[in-house]
């Protein structure tokens, strides 16, 4: 049993700002993304990157269109080093993307950074050190100066170092780590100390990142720390204010859109938010969450299972089948009234059209999927599932009633297998049931005018015995079925092509009925020949009706 928590854990105290300006906001255009795969996500795996991994990631993440990549915290060891080097020594970066890498606010590191940096044509250095109050108190044993001097020194370092190789366009981030637990004004103070050495201005912005290092509180809050912080940052417009989410609480994506609205304008996360813990924040989430409000995110997901494939390789981390957007089941309906309603939506939806199919939120196609597992069937799903995989699959265009008792038939089956069944396996037990039946089977037949109607001659097999009958009525159907003296009525016929084209085939539909039965039952015929598809149609009703 879960313990009183009230004696453990404490609510997260609201922030003082009641003339918030970010619920009024809304998102219109994308941030600057930054990836940090190669770091944050990096550190957080069981077995991290190796080095061909790791080049594998980033030329992804080049592939998708990140122009900031945080490619490694090279002080921290020599793979980390190495990796930095071997992009630089061979030339791999391409010229409009600039690489990121950490350092702690620590000499001997900042010395060691710019070491493996050496020759970079752009790159962001970003240093850090942890404020909040528990780490300052438990971890570091410092008071609020003596963090602010840990920060300011390091940042002078950094300056100092940068000048001594202008070769390279630097560029300067700083990150109060545990940004979430940290005192607003402490926050601000120690950004802006960082901020007074750095001397941004706005044609060369330094970068301030809030990281949600662990996120401890509802989304609102944060974005009320992060527009607090947007109007405390002196120059304010010589900042590129950033935000970095983790996931503790599941609010990761929420946190830093929310933020962008209470002024963040860059955002750092990784792909399907792998991550220290819960993960960074997902940038394949965040991105498509955008394009489905209609706004280009500026990253490429076009080919998602590419990418996701691509992700598990180098991570070794499975995706969820139901991660937003590229999970194997997120476009997928497997119960009867969303895939009704799917199937009409197809139905009308234009290409040149606002999407508007239901359930859908996006259309598939546009993240590189197929329709194939828009629609799939188990023992929760109804008529309009198998109509639409009949239809999409074998061209077969099935009237409602006919929907409806084929939906029995697939029931009872599914009943008794109890598993999911393909669009192959519905078309082979509406092959079984209709088109396969016995005792008639059909030979051959032979048509001819007279004065009154139409006479048939047609060869069966009953029972694999030859049978032969003829009749005649008004059409080739009623003097089929007054050859075939089975008194029954045709309640509904339908003919229509099975395929296009020259060589199209016709698939016949009837329903008959004798004069003791309440409803009649259905036969299906399947004939390049119109007259043919609707004996066998005639047939195939009479076999169900005396299997
Ligand atoms: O989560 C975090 O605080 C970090 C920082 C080092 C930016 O990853
Ligand atoms: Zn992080």
């Amino acid at each position: 049993m879960l313990i009183q928590p009230q004696t453990k854990y404490q609510s997260f105290q609201p922030i003082d700002l009641s003339d918030r300006t970010w619920p009024a906001k809304s998102i219109s255009r994308p941030p600057i993304w930054l990836s940090t795969d190669l770091r944050d996500g990096n550190q957080a795996l069981i077995e991290p990157m190796n080095p061909a991994q790791k080049l594998q990631m980033f030329n992804l993440l080049v592939q998708i269109g990140f122009k900031e990549i945080e490619v490694g915290f090279p002080s921290a060891s020599q793979a980390e080093f190495d990796f930095v080097r071997y992009l630089i020594e061979h030339c791999l970066i391409p010229d409009d993307v600039v690489i990121q890498v950490l350092v702690p606010a620590r000499e001997d590191l900042i010395h060691r950074t710019f070491a493996a940096l050496k020759g970079v044509p752009q790159a962001i250095v970003h240093v850090y050190n942890a404020t909040a109050p528990a780490f300052r108190r438990i971890v570091f044993g410092r008071d609020q100066d003596q963090t602010i001097d840990l920060a300011t020194t390091a940042a002078q370092l950094v300056y100092d170092l940068a000048a001594e190789h202008p070769e390279t366009r630097w560029q300067f981030q700083y990150s109060p780590e545990v940004f979430t637990s940290t005192e607003l004004d402490f926050a601000r103070n120690i950004c802006n100390a960082v901020l007074d050495i750095w001397r941004p201005t706005p044609q060369h912005q330094a970068i301030i990142n809030l990281p949600a290092s662990v996120e401890v509180a509802t989304p609102n809050v944060f974005a009320d720390q992060v527009e607090w912080m947007h109007r405390h940052l002196i120059p304010r417009d010589s900042v590129i204010l950033c935000v970095h989410t983790h996931n503790d609480r599941g609010c990761g994506i929420a946190a830093a859109e929310l933020a962008q609205m209470a002024g963040a304008e860059r955002v750092e996360g990784c792909l399907f938010g792998n991550g220290e813990r819960t993960g960074n924040v997902d940038l394949v989430t965040l991105a498509m969450n955008l394009y489905t409000q209609g706004i280009h995110p500026g990253l490429d997901f076009s080919q998602i299972d590419e990418v996701a494939q691509v992700a598990q390789d180098c991570t070794q981390l499975p995706i969820h089948p139901r991660h937003p957007y590229a999970g194997e089941l997120v476009f997928t309906a497997f119960s009867g009234s969303h895939q009704d309603a799917i199937k009409k939506g197809f139905a009308v939806q234009k290409s040149d059209e606002l999407w508007q199919v239901p359930y859908l939120p996006m259309d598939p196609a546009d993240v590189g999927r197929t329709y194939e597992s828009v629609v799939r069937v188990n023992s929760q799903s109804g008529k309009g599932g198998i109509a639409f995989l009949l239809e999409r699959d074998y061209g077969l265009v099935l009237p409602r009633p006919l929907q409806i008792e084929f939906g029995q038939v697939v029931q009872k089956t599914m009943d008794t297998v109890g598993q999911e069944l393909s669009s192959a396996d519905l078309w082979q037990l509406f092959t079984r049931e209709y088109l396969q039946g016995s005792p008639f089977k059909y030979q051959s037949h032979q048509m001819s005018e007279t004065r009154s109607g139409w006479k048939i001659v047609a060869e069966l097999e009953r029972e694999q015995q030859p049978l032969k009958i003829q009749g005649e009525g008004n059409g080739p159907i009623d003097a089929f079925l007054n050859a075939l003296d089975q008194d029954l009525q045709v309640c509904h016929y339908e003919e229509r092509a099975l395929e296009q084209g020259s060589d199209a085939v016709a698939i016949a539909t009837i329903q008959l009925k004798s004069a003791q039965e309440q409803k009649g039952s259905y036969g299906v015929g399947i004939h390049p020949n119109i007259v043919t598809a609707s004996l066998l149609a005639i047939l195939s009703a009479c076999n169900r009706k005396h299997p």
